[in-house]
């Protein structure tokens, strides 16, 4: 998954993916006056897309028991915040808006505050009970018990659930589209993840592994095409190891299958799908994706390491010889793919020639981006159970600076052999910059900007040429085609 709480990601990482990170604010109608409603709700997602995309689900649960978004803390009734525990940094940022939040709290006697996702797990009872901070914290499978845990909070109970389901995946639940500018969305696919990478804290938070029912899935997708979105981007931990058993007729369908499906919703209807582990990602995915047009030639393929010795002690379950294979039979079968990567330096023992092996893999597979950063032991992992974290942290940020400086370098080639070719692209919005100039992404997810043209608007596809480029933008100009 992709995640925001580093300042370290730099550049390129949050320019590219800026439309999918930071906080996100409900876009949907705010209410005239509480009193029409249960109350007000007020909620920040950070961390993955995964938690953006959970924090719609639990605003869908919280409209059907009569509670309605507003994107104005001040007059909130609920204040809720969907945090992260990936690394250090992303619980400190929690930890201040908590502050904030008791502020607030004490100005109005009565507003509740209430921690979800993959910190509720973690730190309960220091939020309830030695900090005093919440009212209410909610682990990523109990979110259904909700109202039940606010109703009961209004009557001066702590609400607590951080139980972790094996078969939740809220396959029912229609999720409340929040700050989305009407063309992309997101559709969890599966929730949790099996593979005990040594330095991850999701599998404690987010449980174990468990795919959502395919139909479900693709009536989503064709709920939103229906409503004028023309991407979505199905989301797991994991999702090459998505499966679901059809219980009607005990048919199998994967990733593949799953991907074909969603496709098959309509051809201006483009698919994108995040994150792929390289142990599982399949030749059958990749043949799918060169056989549709709408599935776009991008694969997020995490590596962490370049190094085989440092694969190992992360428990990633592959080495730097079968990334590569993967890595050329993504080329292969797909020739304008782009792929990015998650890159972990500073990992317990690493030497300087491991981290060699990092930089030299980043130019070997060309990534066209990656999120980069050092690492966070996490309390509890197996890492932190097994090996010391002993790089210091001059080591990590001096690693990581020239991780991210080539990486840029790399970035800005990848983007300059771009000048000259014509991409087809779904209009997003405006430019940050202009509101004379669109934005919107070609199919190997670049941000490109262009001059605005009479009679397009976002969600409609254009042909851009290509006529500048930085290391994060493609700057071109509509052409007819
Ligand atoms: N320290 C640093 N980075 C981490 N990630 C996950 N756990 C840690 C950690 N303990 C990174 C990985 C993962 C991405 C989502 O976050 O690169 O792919
Ligand atoms: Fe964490 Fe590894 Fe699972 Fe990704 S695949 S969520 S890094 S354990």
């Amino acid at each position: 998954m992709l995640y925001d709480d580093n300042p370290t990601l730099v550049g390129i990482a949050k320019e590219i993916d800026e439309s999918k990170q930071g906080e996100v604010f409900f876009n949907a109608q705010p209410a005239e006056s509480a009193d029409t409603a249960a109350g007000l709700f007020y909620i920040e997602s950070y961390g993955c897309q995964m938690n953006f995309s959970d924090s719609e689900i639990v605003g869908s649960i919280l409209a059907e028991s009569g509670y309605k978004p507003t994107r104005d803390l001040e007059l909130a009734d609920l204040i809720l915040i969907n945090t992260c525990s990936i690394r250090e940094k992303a619980e400190e940022t929690v930890r201040k808006r908590l502050r904030l939040f008791d502020k607030i709290k004490k100005q109005r006697p009565g507003t509740l505050v209430g921690v979800l996702g993959c910190m509720a797990e973690r730190l309960k009872t220091k939020f309830l009970e030695e900090e005093k901070l919440v009212d209410l914290v909610v682990g990523p499978d109990a979110y259904r018990d909700l109202p039940k845990l606010v109703a009961g909070a209004e009557d001066g109970d702590k609400g607590i659930n951080v139980f972790l389901s094996r078969e939740e995946t809220y396959a029912d639940i229609n999720p409340l589209r929040l700050d989305s500018n009407g063309v992309a969305a997101f559709i969890s696919i599966m929730r949790g993840c099996d593979n005990m990478c040594s330095f991850c804290v999701v599998p404690f938070t987010r449980g174990r592994e468990r795919s959502r029912d395919a139909f479900s899935i693709v009536a989503e997708a064709q709920e939103l095409y229906e409503r004028g979105y023309r991407e979505v981007t199905l989301l797991g931990q994991n999702v090459d190891s998505y499966k679901w058993e059809n219980p009607e007729n005990g048919e199998i369908v994967n990733f593949a299958h799953l991907l074909e499906r969603v496709a098959l919703v309509h051809p201006d209807l483009r698919v994108r799908f995040s994150t792929s582990h390289p142990k599982d990602i399949t030749d059958e995915v990749l043949h799918t994706i060169a056989r549709h047009e709408n599935i776009c030639n991008y694969i997020h393929l995490p590596v962490q390491s370049g190094n085989s010795r440092i694969l190992e002690l992360m428990n990633r379950t592959y080495d730097r010889e079968w990334y590569m294979d993967r890595v050329e039979a993504i080329y292969r079968i797909i020739p304008d793919c782009a792929i990015s990567s998650d890159i972990i330096t500073g990992f317990c023992s690493e030497t300087e020639e491991e981290h060699q092996d990092t930089l030299s893999m980043i130019e070997w597979a060309n990534y066209s981006m990656s999120y980069m950063f050092f690492y966070s032991e996490r309390p509890g992992t197996l890492a932190a159970r097994k090996f010391p974290d002993d790089i210091s942290m001059d080591v990590k940020k001096r690693r990581l600076n020239e991780i991210i400086r080539l990486q840029n370098h790399v970035s800005l080639k990848h983007n300059k052999a771009d000048i000259g070719k014509t991409f087809k692209v779904l209009i997003e919005g405006d430019s940050k910059k202009s509101d004379q100039e669109f934005k919107g992404r070609n199919s190997q997810n670049k941000m490109v900007v262009f001059p605005k043209a009479e009679g397009y608007r976002p969600g409609d596809y254009v042909f851009v040429k290509v006529k500048e480029a930085s290391s994060a933008t493609l700057i071109g100009e509509i052409t007819p085609q």
